[in-house]
């Protein structure tokens, strides 16, 4: 891939200023020589004003959301971009979130540019579990791990039940729980269904990956050891 195109791409501006980037010698090799629109260099001797170029495309991230984001592009208020390098949401291939969470909810967020891998996290087929911890408005009954292990729970207006979810109750009021699926809303729909109210949402983990210390607010770019260890469940 050409040059202009490889740095247009990875959000550093439109091709007429990436061009403008070349001509006015501030895209250089890594021994600071300047660099040619034509030139044929490996995307990690590249430097643009002395600083590496953004990872290549095949970019996998982790995000801790915080409460208070949302998950899209175009929302007025905050939005997940806003928390990474402000080039990453003019990429393309788009970096497009791997599933959403809620505004209200925390915790392990990942974002890709690589449909096929989204796809591999997302396809009922890998049955990835994610685990959410829970915090409830109401006391649990003491039902409610049977019920959710069943497998015959359904959600307002949907037909077909949900597949068993495993529980872990922390207190009367909290609780961990695995789910294999990922339908809208899910765990607020299920415990409404419970009769109860989920108050805090926090996603703990994805697979075999978790937030590993990851401060709420910071990302971090996944290496391929990372990606082997989210599908090793
Ligand atoms: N279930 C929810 O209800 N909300 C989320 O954000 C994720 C799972």
């Amino acid at each position: 891939m050409r040059l202009v195109r490889l740095i247009g791409n990875l959000g550093y501006g439109s091709r007429k200023e990436v061009a403008a980037m070349f001509r006015t010698g501030r895209i250089t090799d890594a021994a600071c020589e300047v660099l040619y629109a034509d030139d044929k260099v490996a995307h990690a001797d590249i430097r643009i004003d002395q600083e590496p170029l953004d990872p290549a495309q095949g970019l996998v991230l982790m995000l801790h959301k915080p409460v208070g984001y949302t998950c899209s592009t175009k929302d007025p208020g905050r939005i997940v971009y806003d928390l990474l390098p402000p080039r990453f949401r003019l990429r393309s291939p788009v970096l497009s979130t791997v599933g959403r969470l809620d505004r209200d909810t925390s915790g392990l967020l990942l974002l890709t540019d690589d449909g096929a891998l989204l796809h591999r996290i997302v396809s009922p087929k890998s049955r990835l579990s994610k685990v959410y911890d829970a915090t409830l408005a109401n006391d649990l009954r003491g039902n409610e791990a049977a019920v959710l292990a069943s497998g015959t729970l359904l959600l307002e207006s949907e037909t077909t039940p949900l597949l068993p979810v495993q529980m872990e109750t922390l207190d009367a009021r909290s609780v961990r729980v695995t789910l294999t699926e990922g339908r809208y809303h899910q765990v607020r729909r299920m415990f409404a269904a419970l009769g109860n109210h989920v108050e805090t949402l926090h996603r703990s983990r994805i697979g075999g990956l978790g937030l590993q210390e990851l401060p709420s607010g910071e990302w971090r770019a996944l290496q391929s050891s990372d990606i082997e260890q989210l599908f090793n469940t």
